[in-house]
């Protein structure tokens, strides 16, 4: 049987795309196969304006949410190239929606996209009343597995979708913001179900939970409301919050706003980056990964207000903050800003330097 990541690149020759130099492929091997990549670089794309983004380490891809046009950028980083960009008729370049989470399921390879009603952040949760999906894709076959309507689920009681984990069945798991959600859609696509979901008299604008990352069966999102890291167990068949208690204490998001976390692959599920919008990316570790309790380990600082630090990501084997910068004019008749620099900052040294401090 052929490998998927072989699969992939076959597939990715088909379309004309090399996969990644000779020299770099013959040098050590970092992780999921794909070489060492390091340094500071710029995605060269008109409106890419990337809010969250995802490295498959069996295509060596970076998936990226394409937030104002509502597409899927996918990046080579070793060749430096845009490889497609995926549109979703009805919802690409529709105001009404935004495509901000986007994962990809390690065991599968299946891709998660997550498509939001738009209205539910530029309100700040005033009005979830839109319309969200998640759809599911298949890079090797490129066609959508499905789309679903969340607010089916969610009858536009709570919303603001906005970031997506899977559990080692390949269940999906969706991140609701306005308050507080979370819905599993079972690995099918079949059944979706309100995992975590916030009780009567629902505030909708407290934005909660903004952020997933996953570990085996143990769910991590942080709830920007209490500033706390809350802990959930995929095994269960109702999503149960536990707060982790951090040490020296440490709210997150202080600064009102907060977004994507990880786990990062090179830390084995030990090491947590926090997204924090406008103060950087603020560090947590456990060090058995069981984040039964949490050490607060720094912050690595984000100094520009214009741009929003709004995820990092793992890209062979370093480190990225995923940068997105709002406040753009939008172009007339369009949905996006006239930007095509978008700018990915190598934090490895600083997050190595906290967690060896
Ligand atoms: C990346 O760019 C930032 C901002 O300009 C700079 O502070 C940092 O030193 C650069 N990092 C590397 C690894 O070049
Ligand atoms: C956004 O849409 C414009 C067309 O209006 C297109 O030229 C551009 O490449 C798109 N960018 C992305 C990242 O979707
Ligand atoms: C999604 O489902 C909701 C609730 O059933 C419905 O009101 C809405 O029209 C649906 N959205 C679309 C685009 O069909
Ligand atoms: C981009 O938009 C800004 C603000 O509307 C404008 O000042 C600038 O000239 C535009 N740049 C290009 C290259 O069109």
């Amino acid at each position: 049987m052929q490998s998927i990541s072989a699969l992939l690149l076959a597939a990715a020759a088909l379309r004309g795309i090399s996969a990644f130099p000779q020299a770099e492929v013959a040098s050590s091997i970092s992780y999921g196969g794909c070489p060492p990549f390091h340094g500071n670089f710029t995605i060269h794309q008109y409106q890419l304006y990337p809010e969250n983004a995802y490295f498959d380490t069996q295509s060596c891809l970076l998936y990226m949410g394409c937030l104002w046009n509502a597409t899927v950028g996918i990046y080579n980083p070793y060749t430096a190239k845009i490889v497609d960009i995926l549109e979703f008729p009805g919802t690409t370049r529709n105001p009404l929606f935004h495509i901000g989470g986007v994962g990809v399921d390690q065991q599968s390879g299946l891709v998660s996209i997550v498509v939001d009603a738009s209205d539910a952040f530029d309100t700040g949760g005033q009005d979830i009343s839109g319309t969200n999906y998640i759809m599911q894709w298949n890079p090797y076959t490129q066609e959508l597995l499905y789309k679903i309507n969340l607010t089916e689920t969610t009858h536009g009681l709570y919303g603001g979708y906005q970031d997506v984990e899977q559990d080692p069945e390949g269940n999906v798991y969706v991140v609701g913001t306005y308050p507080s959600s979370i819905l599993k859609v079972s690995k099918d696509g079949k059944t979706v179900t309100p995992w975590f979901v916030p009780t009567p008299p629902i505030v909708t604008t407290t934005a909660g939970l903004a952020g997933l990352a996953a570990q085996d069966y143990i769910l991590l999102g942080n709830d920007c409301a209490s500033g706390n890291l809350w802990r959930f167990d995929m095994c269960s068949s109702t999503g149960i919050p536990v707060t982790v208690p951090i040490t020296p204490p440490y709210k997150i998001g202080s600064k009102g706003v907060c977004d994507g976390i990880r786990l990062p692959l090179k830390y084995s599920g030990t090491v947590l980056l926090v997204a924090e919008d406008l103060s950087g990316v603020s560090v947590f570790r456990s060090k058995d990964a069981s984040w039964e309790s949490a050490e607060y380990l720094g912050l690595v600082p984000w100094n520009d207000p214009s741009i929003f630090v709004t995820a990092t990501v793992q890209i062979g084997n370093s480190l990225y903050m995923v940068l997105e910068p709002f406040g753009d004019a939008i172009v007339p008749g369009q949905t996006s800003g006239n930007r095509t620099d978008f700018p990915f900052f190598d934090i490895t040294k600083q997050v190595e330097a906290l967690v060896t401090a």
